[in-house]
């Protein structure tokens, strides 16, 4: 009886045993043969029954049945287990789907053609500054030379903040100018700097109009700065970024702040040109306004606008692409 017992017992833990380290269903077929089939090692248990006494039938019939249902069990365990995994492995590693796309951000075009501006202007000489995007109307117009009550404020038609303070008012910068105020109010010359940065206006917008673009603005003061100056850095400003071959052209302008006054257009195709900026001499006045001396220092200053640098750099026809968010447009200045 006791042989019987341990017999079984080790049947058992043979099984148990074995079937942990099969992998494969056909592996794990064959150990329910070699247990479980017909002519297994249950079964053939079961067979040398007659031979067994019969008052220890009972308790030994009892013990191999419920092994066979736990083999079986086991059985049924494993056959699952290894379906699961094998489910698993094909839905981790289908090597046939593609790839997923490492999507990564790139920088704006607008900000990239800002420092490659910045870099050209850098390379002649010129430091970099930034200043506010919400102004006083003293630094926007007043110290630029541009009294309230002067028609030329039409242009820079803007965008007022809600003062609840009512000590100043406060507006979204029309233009980078008034960084040319604070500038000079903080250092003293010799001056050469650009500001790059964000303006905003009320304006209808068209293919070459924004409500909010990007200007970069330049100023030189010093003893004995001339017109001649200004044109041969411009000029050179337009090589470095256009090419060698870059024309550009002068021609009067209005600007209350400067005295003569120009804009600056390039050559983009045989006889179309692109203004770029407004440009010209540092009015006297601006220069009383923080207390440089006209008679001593003069200097020249302009602005112009990075959306339209780069429409002509990357041949762009609606300034609009650069606010729309659209992916397949950003996606080509990656
Ligand atoms: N601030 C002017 C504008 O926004 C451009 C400008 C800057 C003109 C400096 C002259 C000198 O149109």
């Amino acid at each position: 009886m006791d042989n019987h017992k341990s017999y079984l017992k080790t049947l058992e833990s043979n099984a148990i045993k074995s079937l942990e380290t099969l992998q494969t269903l056909e592996e794990i077929e064959n150990w329910r043969i070699e247990y479980l089939g017909r002519k297994g090692k249950l079964s053939q248990f079961f067979q040398s029954f007659k031979d067994i006494k019969n008052e220890n039938k009972n308790e030994l019939g009892t013990i191999a049945n419920d092994l066979k249902i736990s083999l079986e069990q086991y059985y049924k365990k494993k056959i699952n287990s290894i379906q699961s995994s094998k489910l698993k492995i094909n839905e981790i590693f289908d090597y046939s789907l593609p790839g997923k796309p490492n999507i990564s951000g790139s920088i704006h075009p607008t900000i990239q053609m800002m420092n490659e501006i910045c870099n050209a202007f850098s390379s002649l000489g010129f430091n970099i500054y930034e200043g506010p995007e919400i102004e006083s109307e003293e630094y926007a117009f007043d110290k630029l030379n541009i009294p309230s009550n002067h028609p030329a404020r039409d242009i820079w038609d803007t965008i007022w903040v809600e003062n609840t303070q009512e000590l100043e008012s406060l507006l979204l910068r029309p233009h980078t100018s008034p960084m040319q105020i604070r500038i000079m109010e903080k250092y003293p010359p010799p001056i050469r700097v650009v500001v790059p940065g964000k303006c905003y206006r009320y304006e209808a917008t068209d293919n070459t109009h924004e409500w909010h673009f990007h200007q970069i603005e330049g100023l030189v003061v010093d003893t004995n700065i001339n017109f001649a100056n200004m044109k041969s850095t411009l000029f050179e400003f337009a090589r470095l970024i256009f090419g060698e071959q870059t024309k550009a052209r002068f021609r009067c302008d209005f600007f209350p702040f400067v005295e003569p006054g120009a804009e600056m257009s390039v050559n983009i195709k045989d006889d179309e040109w692109l203004e770029l900026m407004g440009a010209g001499m540092v009015h006297p006045k601006v220069l009383q306004n923080v207390n440089l001396d006209p008679e001593i220092y003069s200097g020249f200053a302009f602005g112009l606008g990075i959306e339209r640098v780069a429409m002509i750099r990357f041949g762009i026809n609606n300034i609009r692409d650069f606010y729309s968010n659209d992916f397949q447009f950003l996606r080509q200045f990656n």
